[in-house]
């Protein structure tokens, strides 16, 4: 088969699994010809060596050369015609059955002793992220509002993992150059290994787009999208020097789906998504790995869930998933440097986007609006109550 009959249409990736036709009769089985684990040589070398029966030179550098960079080759021919229920099933088991082995270990991104910075530090979701990296023996800088909150966390951390913990107390909100010029003077003196861009705001209950306070909109983009900017333009380039580094910066499914009343939130995350694939790409020859960390519900102040279920984890639960799969999608199939790593939202993230017409149709798009107008009714039904106990 010549180079020239490998039509690019026929690739097809989800995630890390290439879906792959070839537009030759005669190469084709009529079944599965390959299929596995690689992105170690000895399986890329295992696989050409099946294929050198069948397929010629082009093709078979092709298959390596994608075997070497990719976790699982998924090899079709035209003869088994290209099923979406195929491809679904065969994506589907890959995705439940991804193991954490191959996750990058917290250790390439800086030794024991060297610091992480975590925003929104003192509660949820972030104050999780503190702890966990703490006990893996990272020293912390906490960002956050509430002194008091930051300073009853670094007694903690001080008091079960013996690392060391700096504070700032700062309002995001409000965009001071001063708080910029304290956190860089931080970050100056210490060696940064991690970067945790988790602080973000949501409305306060959903809420129609021309009714949305004028104040929360601009919070909401100021917050999750400014504070995250600057706060990473902070560090990146201590990291660059040094060669090494990590940055997570905690998304939402609200960027994955356009949420109709919460609108502003919606595009705030949508923007980290483009944001952090990008820098992703820029960052990575300077050897500092940049991923976005989606999440649905998780129990917390934001969420206003108390009570943990299987789609909803706990911030410990949660965090324990993230900091597991470091270089892995879970179920962000096809997004790059980009995980949706808690296994329940992993599986919903890539039903949205295997098994409805997608996150951008306007069917879905619709139905997500009924839902939240009905938890917007809920929510002002219970502000009524609680209004009236306590008049
Ligand atoms: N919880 C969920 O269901 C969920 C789902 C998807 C994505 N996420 C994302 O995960 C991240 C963390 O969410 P969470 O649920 O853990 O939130 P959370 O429980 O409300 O905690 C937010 C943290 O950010 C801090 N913070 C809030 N506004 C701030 C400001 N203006 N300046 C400085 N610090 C501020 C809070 O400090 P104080 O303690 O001083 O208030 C707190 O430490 C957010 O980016 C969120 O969008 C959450």
């Amino acid at each position: 088969m010549s180079a020239s009959r490998l039509d690019p249409s026929i690739f097809r990736q989800l995630g890390k699994d290439i879906f792959w036709r070839i537009n030759d009769g005669s190469e084709s089985n009529g079944s599965l010809t390959a299929c596995g684990r690689s992105g170690r040589q000895c399986d890329a070398q295992r696989h050409s060596r099946r294929l050198d029966r069948t397929h010629d030179a082009t093709l078979r550098s092709h298959w390596r050369d994608m075997a070497l960079t990719q976790d699982l080759l998924v090899l079709e021919t035209d003869r088994f015609a290209v099923r979406p229920a195929g491809h679904i099933r065969t994506s589907a088991i890959f995705t439940l059955i991804e193991s954490t082995a191959d996750s990058i270990q917290l250790s390439k991104f800086g030794p024991k002793g060297s610091w992480a910075v975590v925003t929104g530090a003192s509660d949820g979701i972030g104050k999780e992220y503190a702890l966990q990296l703490a006990r893996k023996g990272y020293n912390i800088l906490l960002v956050s509002r509430t002194q008091s909150k930051l300073d009853a966390l670094a007694t903690e951390i001080n008091r079960m993992c013996g690392v060391h913990t700096k504070t700032l107390a700062m309002d995001f909100a409000a965009n001071n150059d001063s708080d910029y010029s304290q956190l860089a003077q931080l970050v100056s003196d210490l060696d940064i290994s991690i970067l945790i861009n988790n602080v973000g705001l949501s409305h306060s209950i959903p809420v129609p787009f021309a009714e949305t306070p004028e104040q929360e909109m601009k919070d909401i983009i100021t917050i999750n999208c400014t504070g995250t900017l600057r706060v990473t333009q902070l560090v990146v380039p201590s990291m660059i020097r040094r060669k090494r580094g990590l940055i997570l910066t905690m998304a939402s499914f609200g960027g994955i789906l356009p949420t109709p009343l919460l609108a502003t939130y919606s595009g705030s995350k949508a923007f980290l998504q483009q944001w952090s694939s990008a820098l992703s790409s820029e960052l990575a020859p300077h050897n500092i790995h940049v991923q976005l960390v989606q999440s649905y519900l998780v129990t917390s102040a934001m969420s206003k869930i108390r009570r943990s279920s299987v789609m909803v984890p706990t911030p410990k639960a949660f965090v324990k998933a993230a900091l597991g799969k470091i270089g892995r999608s879970g179920g962000a199939q096809g997004v790059a440097a980009t995980s949706t790593p808690y296994w329940a939202h992993g599986v919903m993230h890539w039903a949205i986007a295997n098994l409805t017409p997608g996150p951008m149709n306007r069917y879905v798009i619709d139905v997500n609006r009924s839902m939240h107008e009905g938890i917007r009714q809920r929510a002002l039904r219970k502000a009524g109550r609680e209004g009236k106990k306590g008049s």
